[in-house]
């Protein structure tokens, strides 16, 4: 059923507010997140070509995209508890309230996604065995793209049309 909008009779907004992100919080989501997928995405490229995963001696840009990598996501944990303490509640209360659907279901997988990716990284960092390391960073790795494709289809388009539609 499409919603019924009568302006003068209604004083709510025909369209769902905006739900922006503040700018710093915006930048620093975008300023941890691609450092993150660009260090990890090279990573993964020099370890298994020419790297300790291809049997030779360890690249030594491998060294140098997991310390960036630690860096970025220092940020990201950062900007994470930052959306747990505004973005998030606000954004559940809206989809609720607006039937963003969109936004309501990619936000939870979003939430799921950033958990396995923080509890795989501690692993991979204090305990991975040695056998289980290729799988867990593949899972690691392959949680993080999906969660950069998501947040792309997460957010609403900007132009007025797409707003109404999503
Ligand atoms: C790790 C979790 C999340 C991340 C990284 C994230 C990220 C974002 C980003 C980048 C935007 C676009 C805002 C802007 O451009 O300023 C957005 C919009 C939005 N988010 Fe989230 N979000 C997350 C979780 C959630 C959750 C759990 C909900 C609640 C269901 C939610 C609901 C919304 C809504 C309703 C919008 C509005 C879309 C719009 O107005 O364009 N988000 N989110
Ligand atoms: C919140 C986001 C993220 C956090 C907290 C995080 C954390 C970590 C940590 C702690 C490590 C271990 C570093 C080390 O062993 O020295 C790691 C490794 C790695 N991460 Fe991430 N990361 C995140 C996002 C990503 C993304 C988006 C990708 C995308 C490709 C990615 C790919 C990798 C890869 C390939 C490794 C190396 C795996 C291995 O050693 O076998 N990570 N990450």
């Amino acid at each position: 059923m499409t919603r019924q909008h009568h302006p003068r009779a209604h004083p709510h907004p025909a369209h769902p507010p905006r739900h922006r992100l503040p700018r710093w919080q915006r930048r620093v989501l975008y300023g941890s997140g691609v450092p993150l997928l660009l260090t990890g995405l090279v990573w993964l490229a020099v370890h298994y070509s020419v790297g300790a995963g291809a049997g030779e001696l360890p690249h030594p840009l491998e060294a140098w995209c997991l310390r960036l990598h630690g860096l970025a996501a220092m940020g990201a944990l950062f900007v994470l508890g930052a959306l747990a303490a505004a973005h998030m509640p606000q954004g559940w209360r809206l989809s609720r309230r607006w039937q963003l659907l969109r936004q309501q279901r990619t936000g939870v997988a979003l939430c799921g996604l950033a958990a396995l990716l923080v509890l795989s990284g501690y692993l991979l960092y204090y305990f991975a065995p040695e056998d289980l390391r290729p799988a867990l960073g593949g899972l690691h790795a392959a949680a993080g793209v999906a969660m950069a494709a998501l947040v792309l289809w997460h957010r609403r388009g900007s132009d007025p049309a797409g707003i109404a539609a999503s």
